[in-house]
């Protein structure tokens, strides 16, 4: 099954879709992730979007798509994928339809997560990860069992992101808007759009995403 999570900066796609990579085996692809992988690592890659997700802007879709071209073509995504953060314009999701053609695969569901825009800067002003494993974690909402020690590892380091902050919030808003809200119409015509509402709890909306997955 191959599908993808949908919805603004911190509306918990990165979340269920861990969660879903663990429960379900299927494959998460963050292309947040890979991008933060390549700033780190210094690569060519990173080194051009190292500004621009500081900023809170979109790296371009062609870096995005030949980035997810390679991912999906591993043999590990046969068993099936979540899309976590891409298509986040129209140019990636048409370039997304003509690699799952090439490829012989399906796009079984598109789901949104649905979150208040206030909500959404408070969860991502509170999130932290596991320097060793990249389990997420939020100040408030989903603490590490044991006071600074990672549930899924045991390591004892954290990390917070650059681009969580309150003012870059507001122009990844504004990217989400402009360039990615118009891919909810894109695929509802299709007839694979679900909702969820992610404001419930994280284990409610998991059951909502489980819901709908079961539903195909
Ligand atoms: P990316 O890493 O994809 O960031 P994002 O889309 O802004 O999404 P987030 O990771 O912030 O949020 P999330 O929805 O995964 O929420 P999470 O589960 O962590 O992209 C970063 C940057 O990379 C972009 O700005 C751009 O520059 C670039 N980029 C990436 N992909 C690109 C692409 N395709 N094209 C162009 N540029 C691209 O949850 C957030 C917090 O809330 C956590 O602390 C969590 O514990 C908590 N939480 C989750 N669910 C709940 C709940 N139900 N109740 C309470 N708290 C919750
Ligand atoms: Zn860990």
């Amino acid at each position: 099954m191959n599908i993808i999570l949908l919805g603004p900066p911190g509306a918990g796609k990165g979340t269920q879709a861990q969660r879903l990579q663990q429960e379900r085996g299927l494959i998460q692809l963050s292309t947040g992730d890979m991008l933060r992988a390549a700033v780190a690592s210094g690569s060519e890659l990173g080194q051009k979007a190292k500004g621009i997700m500081e900023r809170g802007e979109l790296v371009p879709d062609e870096l995005m798509v030949g980035l997810i071209k390679d991912r999906i073509a591993q043999p590990d995504c046969a068993k099936g994928f979540i899309l976590d953060g891409f298509p986040r314009t129209e140019a990636q999701a048409k370039a997304l339809d003509k690699m799952l053609t090439e490829t012989g695969k399906k796009l079984d569901r598109v789901i949104e997560m649905e979150v208040d825009e206030k909500a959404l800067t408070e969860r991502v002003v509170g999130r932290f990860s596991c320097a060793k494993c990249g389990a997420g974690y939020h100040d408030k909402f989903k603490r590490p069992k044991a006071d600074g020690v990672c549930d899924v590892c045991g390591a004892t380091e954290f990390t917070r992101r650059k681009d969580d902050n309150a003012e870059t919030m507001k122009t990844r808003m504004a990217a989400y808007r402009a360039q990615t809200e118009p891919l909810l119409p894109y695929y509802s015509t299709r007839g694979v759009l679900r909702k969820v509402d992610g404001m419930a709890a994280m284990d409610e909306v998991y059951r909502q995403i489980t819901g709908v997955l079961a539903g195909t």
